[in-house]
């Protein structure tokens, strides 16, 4: 746990946000898949131990439906994530539960009564030459309980250095676009094709803009990095890790539980 002791910057906060109010619907579930169990922990309390252990994460804010949030709550009162810094209430879409959530972050850093007073979010996307905190943000899906340490390490170094990034993996498999009809139309060269994960880091000035523009604009995209790219930024892949998989579809509880085994065997 303090193998990150050197890494650590005076001058910085980092914050991740914790997505869990999607419906998830492709679980066919009776509930809300980050409250199913794997290996007898809730996937949500599994995500957030990850965060809460890492000593690089100075706060958490986890995005929660309103009928959830008791059972979040309880989440972190049994698990003890004392970096919790509050539930920000989830939307009808991610974007739209991210961009609450990023908002919330502003009020709080803002709020004088929080006890990160002397934290701004109003400087330029750039590093100030004037002494200032920087604020970063980790934004990650609840239903990732697998991501490791040097994962998150990756994306506050490239957070750091480019402003924005997201986890990825080259892709193992060839991709084909494919016509309504089935037809085979393009085979993209697999080399330059990647999986987007989460984290995705960025400069919390930076991302906070591009969701509030987004939404002004009317604009939906599918992922963080996405609304960054789309307002002109460059943004960076830093390698994520193929075991950090999104609990999606029944048959990710069977992936999640051997990877459970296999971390077991290390
Ligand atoms: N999420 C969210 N708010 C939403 C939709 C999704 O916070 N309105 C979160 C989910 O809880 C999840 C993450 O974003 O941790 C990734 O989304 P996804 O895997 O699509 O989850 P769901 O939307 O819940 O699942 P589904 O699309 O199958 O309904
Ligand atoms: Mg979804």
């Amino acid at each position: 746990m303090n193998e990150n002791t050197d890494f650590i910057k005076k001058g910085e906060k980092i914050f991740a946000i914790v997505a869990a109010a999607g419906q998830g619907s492709r679980m066919k579930s009776d509930r809300n898949k980050q409250f199913l169990e794997l290996d007898g922990v809730l996937v949500l309390a599994r995500t957030l131990t990850k965060f809460e252990n890492s000593n690089l994460i100075d706060g958490i804010i986890i995005i929660s439906n309103n009928m959830e949030t008791d059972a979040v709550m309880d989440i972190c009162k049994k698990y003890s994530i004392s970096k919790l810094i509050g539930i920000a209430l989830g939307g009808d879409t991610r974007q739209e539960s991210v961009r609450n959530s990023l908002n919330y972050l502003s009020d709080y850093l803002t709020d004088s009564k929080n006890s990160f007073p002397n934290l701004t979010d109003t400087h330029d996307y750039r590093k100030s030459e004037i002494e200032q905190t920087d604020i970063y943000v980790l934004i990650h899906d609840g239903a990732r309980p697998f991501v490791k340490e040097n994962v998150i390490k990756r994306c506050v170094e490239g957070a750091r250095e480019h402003l924005a990034c997201g986890a990825g993996v080259p892709l193992k498999d060839t991709i084909k676009k494919v016509d309504l009809d089935g037809r085979i139309i393009e085979t993209p060269n697999r080399e330059t094709l990647w999986a987007i994960q989460t984290p995705q880091a960025f400069l919390f000035s930076l991302i906070k803009d591009c969701h509030n523009k987004a939404f002004e604009e009317g604009l939906m995209f599918t992922d963080d990095t996405g609304i960054v790219e789309h307002y002109g930024k460059s943004v960076y892949m830093v390698m994520g890790d193929y075991s950090n998989i999104k609990i999606t579809t029944p048959e990710d509880m069977k992936f999640g539980e051997a990877i459970l085994k296999d971390e077991k065997i290390q």
